[in-house]
């Protein structure tokens, strides 16, 4: 039985923190972080230079500033290793990228090229390009707020949908002049799934690919999961505020560790219990992620996504008393992303797993239940019986079991 939901967002922190922890204590090995984790890295050791053009891949990293003032980190890699290989000769299609919660760009290129998604989009023929979301390490400019101070945590997964997506479909539009395929993990296909309801980018998206899936979150009856979507929404608001949210920080660590003393919840068996049991990942790759990530988020992101586990429903921020919703909103309640208003003929790909414990089966069932109404010739399911959550982004086959899927997909769409 894959252990529902995803407020084992909580239980993904408490194994990255356990597993990161061991190696802080010993200081020694501090070292071991390596290039990988230098802090306010610039531009000359961000993701390109670490990751990309090691390989022999062009890599460009470019700055995207949002409409709130957010300056956020981008990556491209207009090209593969052979050059030459564009399929007939037409202009190469762009492709966005967007990775989930509490990780960065970096997560898609902790493999092998041959492995990497980036880099096989790229050499396939695909001009790709990575975002980076507010709050992580290389997206952590404001034009006015600087990390530090507490307005500039004051966000959720809502201003991701209207702020941080707008503004990476705009700037890789304006590049490169060219509709975009889009594929997002993990959280990424949430806030995906929720700008395409609002019927943003329709003019600027030619396609969508949703790995993981996360939008419904309702199937949440592991301990852990209860006692952390209670605990984000009552104990932690209270706790942190409207700040940031760091997994390596000292005040979040203390709070995930208590959540470990609730009776039913194993902090020993979290590796399995949590993202689910990952069939395919490479050790060393592995840990290659546990330096490289978790990256912080802000603290009312957490509250959001623990909302949408405990209120079985995709809705806006929930301020938490209807004058309060109402002084927002309009309305006592926060209005609800409809998933049903995706425009019916957008090409969407969606792969999923049976082991993970985030995207958890019944969960999908009741997203793909909200696409029934899609053109079925536009719609493609991929169900991947041993697949959990890092898999999509890790897995040592995910070439050949997702990716080679996902590029005939794009291909399929002229
Ligand atoms: C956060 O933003 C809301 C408006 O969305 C505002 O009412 C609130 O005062 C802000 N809080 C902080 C700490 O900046
Ligand atoms: C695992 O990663 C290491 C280091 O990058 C690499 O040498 C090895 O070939 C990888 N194994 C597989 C099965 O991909
Ligand atoms: C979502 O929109 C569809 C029509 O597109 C409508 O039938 C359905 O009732 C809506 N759902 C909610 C919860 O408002």
């Amino acid at each position: 039985m894959a252990p529902p939901g995803l407020l084992s967002l909580a239980v993904f922190l408490c194994l990255l923190v356990f597993l990161v922890e061991p190696h802080s204590a010993y200081g020694s090995s501090r070292g071991s972080f390596g290039r990988h984790n230098g802090a306010a890295a610039s531009a000359v050791n961000g993701i390109c230079a670490t990751s990309v053009t090691i390989y022999g891949y062009k890599c460009q990293e470019h700055e995207v500033k949002t409409q709130d003032g957010y300056i956020l980190n981008m990556q491209r890699i207009p090209q593969g290793r052979v050059v030459g290989g564009s399929a007939g000769g037409n202009k190469k299609q762009p492709i966005l990228i967007q990775h989930g919660v509490l990780v960065d760009g970096m997560t898609w290129l902790l493999n092998s090229p041959e492995q990497n998604l980036p880099m096989i989009l790229a050499d396939k023929g695909f001009d790709v390009w990575i975002a980076n979301t507010r709050g992580t390490r290389f997206s952590r400019k404001h034009v006015s707020l600087d990390p530090g101070q507490l307005e500039f945590w004051n966000w959720s997964w809502d201003e991701l949908v209207s702020y941080d997506l707008p503004a990476v479909f705009d700037f890789v539009f304006s590049q490169t002049g060219q509709k975009i395929h889009y594929i997002g993990h993990s959280l990424g296909t949430l806030i995906g799934l929720a700008s395409f309801s609002e019927g943003h980018q329709a003019d600027k998206l030619k396609s969508a690919a949703f790995l993981s899936p996360i939008a419904y979150l309702s199937h949440m009856n592991t301990a852990l999961g209860m006692v952390s979507a209670k605990a984000f929404v009552g104990e932690i608001t209270k706790l942190f505020g409207v700040a940031e949210f760091n997994p390596k920080g000292q005040k979040v660590s203390i709070f995930l560790k208590s959540l470990c003393n609730y009776p039913g919840v194993d902090c020993y068996d979290l590796l399995s219990s949590l993202t689910g049991k990952n069939c395919c990942l490479n050790s060393s790759t592995v840990e290659l992620f546990i330096k490289n990530e978790p990256q912080p988020t802000s603290t009312k992101n957490m509250v959001h996504l623990a909302q949408t586990v405990r209120d079985g429903v995709i809705a806006k921020y929930n301020y938490g008393r209807p004058d309060y919703n109402l002084m927002h909103y309009g309305e006592s309640k926060p209005p609800i992303y409809n998933i049903s208003n995706i425009p019916h003929d957008l090409p969407i790909f969606i792969s999923y797993g049976g082991k993970d414990a985030l995207s958890d089966v019944r969960d999908v069932q009741l997203l793909l239940d909200s696409l029934k109404f899609h053109d079925v010739d536009k719609l493609m399911i991929q169900y991947i019986k041993d697949y959990a959550h890092a898999d999509f982004i890790m897995g040592i086959n995910a070439n050949d079991i997702v990716y080679n899927q996902i590029v005939q997909f794009f291909k399929n769409q002229k």
